[in-house]
């Protein structure tokens, strides 16, 4: 087993998240794929055999198609009904969050009076209770099924006042019943910590199963020597089986809980075959080529889409291979020359979306010129002599102000052009300043930070650029264009 793998988290939804965050505070070098069967949670109203054959099916993913060394149930609901089956069938670890819990509850305990709060799976499974009364028969343990919990942290209403009342109603008869410790025995409850530990009040200490899990995870890998020796910069890699056209809660839960700055890159599986025969394969992503092999103007694209929640794959043009048809750009618009673009590129690739743009310098003084022709007013792509002519043309001329503008066009399989536009004022210096850049930026001063666009960084510059702003515009409109609205 390499120990570079990843380690393999399920749950029913987005409560497995909670196992996640402490896993990788604790664990920063481990690589982890996280699963979420939202299209079938909840788990805890459904059959064993249900729940031990949709987390099979994860499992199976997991470690057929990402060779995971080690698979963490993050879901009690899940642990109780199918670890001994996943250990049976699994050669590699296979670790629950019940057992980690009902220890720590164990040696947390003062008046040996312990609550747990669960899924009604959990709770008729009795899986806290053989635990923890294989410590000590004695303790008194006192369950409580909590389905609407997992309904509430599923519809992101876990921070509404609402929720904190249903919960502070919920657990007044636990409150009530003397128990000194309440293990928080479903993955989703973390998300109520607060309220429940409102409910609860301070003295009653709270047991997170997931956290505790974790020391155990932490535990296997030293014990079985499988701590990664390679420090993974990879983010984290979740997946969910609802949809990619259904809502997006699951991913804003993610991204919010996990503490993210941009949304979190969340895949698609989606469930193939009927009942008993089921397993589960990514969904391929739409990819988006961009009429460009600039690295960075990809990477701005791609934040973009991230800020939009937007799943698409993006490319550069050349991962289409030597197949591009050369494109001619003799139209008499920037929007003409990018739709030339984008038409060219869907003959080879008709089911991607494909986005281009044109962008130009224009002068006043010089009647709008370069123009189209900025890329060959002097040379073919010679920014050079592009340069000298316009500073030839100059020469003397007191009205030095230009702009440069751009026409970003997007087409995609069976939709309607989308153009978005973008505009930057300033003036033409008498001589190159800057070594940034491209084209005629060492001439274009920008009266915002007092440089020419070459002086300026990437991310100043795209800030204020007409490219910036195209695709800034781009981003707005996108998600309604994509839904065909
Ligand atoms: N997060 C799961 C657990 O820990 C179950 C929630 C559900 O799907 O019912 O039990």
């Amino acid at each position: 087993m390499n120990k570079n793998n990843p380690i393999g988290m399920v749950d029913s939804g987005v409560g497995g998240l909670t196992v996640i965050k402490e896993a990788q505070k604790q664990l920063p070098n481990e690589q982890f794929i996280f699963i979420g069967d939202t299209a079938r949670m909840p788990y805890g109203p459904r059959t064993t055999e249900e729940v031990i054959n949709y987390t099979w099916q994860m499992a199976d993913y997991l470690v057929t198609k990402k060779k995971i060394k080690m698979l963490v149930i993050a879901c009690n609901t899940a642990t109780a009904r199918a670890l001994p089956y996943l250990e049976s069938k699994l050669s590699i670890p296979v670790i629950g969050v019940i057992e980690p819990g009902g220890k720590a509850a164990h040696l947390a305990t003062k008046n040996n009076k312990i609550g747990v709060i669960a899924t009604e799976g959990t709770v008729e499974s009795g899986a806290y209770d053989t635990i923890i009364h294989q410590y000590d028969t004695d303790t008194l343990i006192v369950s409580q099924g909590e389905p609407d919990f997992v309904k509430i942290v599923e519809a992101n209403q876990y921070q509404d006042q609402q929720a904190r009342d249903l919960v502070m109603t919920h657990l007044a008869p636990l409150q009530a019943s003397g128990i000194d410790t309440l293990i928080l025995g479903c993955t989703h409850f973390p998300l109520l910590e607060s309220a429940i530990q409102a409910a609860m009040g301070s003295k009653v200490k709270l047991i997170d199963s997931g956290r505790e899990t974790v020391q155990i995870i932490k535990q296997t890998l030293d014990e079985l020597n499988l701590n990664t020796v390679t420090k993974h910069n990879h983010d984290y890699d979740v997946y969910y089986t609802t949809s990619p056209n259904s809502d997006d809660t699951f991913k804003i839960i993610a991204t919010n809980w996990l503490t993210r700055d941009i949304a979190l890159d969340v895949r698609h599986l989606q469930i193939i075959g009927s009942q008993n025969q089921q397993h589960l394969e990514e969904i391929a992503m739409p990819k988006l080529i961009v009429a460009s092999n600039n690295a960075h103007k990809i990477s701005e694209i791609e934040a973009i889409l991230k800020s939009s929640h937007i799943n698409l794959e993006v490319l550069p043009l050349r991962d289409l291979g030597g197949n591009v048809p050369e494109i001619i750009e003799d139209g008499h618009t920037f929007e003409e020359n990018a739709t030339k673009k984008v038409q060219a590129i869907a003959k080879i690739a008709p089911n991607d979306y494909i986005l281009a743009d044109d962008s130009g310098l224009s002068i006043n003084a010089l009647n709008g010129d370069p123009g189209i022709y900025s890329a060959r007013y002097a040379g073919d792509h010679d920014d050079d002599a592009n340069i000298d002519k316009v500073l030839n043309n100059l020469v003397d001329v007191k009205d030095r102000s230009a702009y440069f503008s751009s026409v970003m066009v997007l087409i995609g399989p069976n939709k309607p052009k989308l153009v978005a536009t973008g505009k930057i004022g300033g003036t033409i210096t008498n001589q190159r300043h800057g070594e940034n850049g491209f084209g005629y930026d060492p001439i274009f001063f920008v009266p915002t930070f007092e440089k020419t666009f070459a002086e300026l960084t990437a991310a100043e510059k795209n800030q204020v650029s007409h490219r910036g702003l195209a695709l800034q515009e781009l981003g707005k409109n996108l998600p309604k264009w994509l839904k065909g609205e």
